[in-house]
């Protein structure tokens, strides 16, 4: 992995980041500082944001390779905020690379949504499919 803010997919599995990470809450307070965590992108996780291996038993079926999409211009360094939107995607702000499960680096900017929900077909990019299915977290 190259250095700085990195978002790992992996295939029928979670997000693995790694970096300077800070989950916020929906009010914009830091409730956790991690070098390392692995969120859930399939939906079923009891522990949400985070795996709990839910995927495994769900049968999650993305493989996590994705079409590159363009991002905006990198910013130098600092933190990656995380907040996981009620009822909705992974808001990410702050400099990340995001890599398919091939390896491929499919996303470089500063600002994204990541699903969570495990519906959209723009994964792993948010489609607000999660409003269709109703997700709730
Ligand atoms: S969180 Fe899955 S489509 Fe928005």
């Amino acid at each position: 992995m190259s250095q700085g803010n990195v978002v790992q997919l992996n295939a029928f599995g979670p997000l693995y980041v790694e970096g300077e990470v800070e989950i916020v809450d929906a009010a914009g307070n830091v409730v956790r500082r991690e070098s390392s965590v692995w969120l859930c992108r399939c939906g079923n996780s009891k522990d949400k944001p985070f795996c709990d291996s839910s995927h495994i038993a769900a049968g999650f079926p993305d493989d996590g390779i994705f079409i590159p999409k363009g991002g905006d211009a990198p910013g130098a360094t600092g933190p990656l905020r995380i907040t996981p939107v009620p009822n909705g995607p992974l808001l990410l702000e702050g400099p990340v690379a995001i890599y398919g499960a091939d390896g491929a680096l499919g996303y470089r900017g500063e600002k994204c949504r990541l699903c969570r929900c495990g519906a959209s077909i723009d994964k792993p990019f948010c489609d607000s499919s999660h409003r269709r299915i109703g997700f709730t977290a």
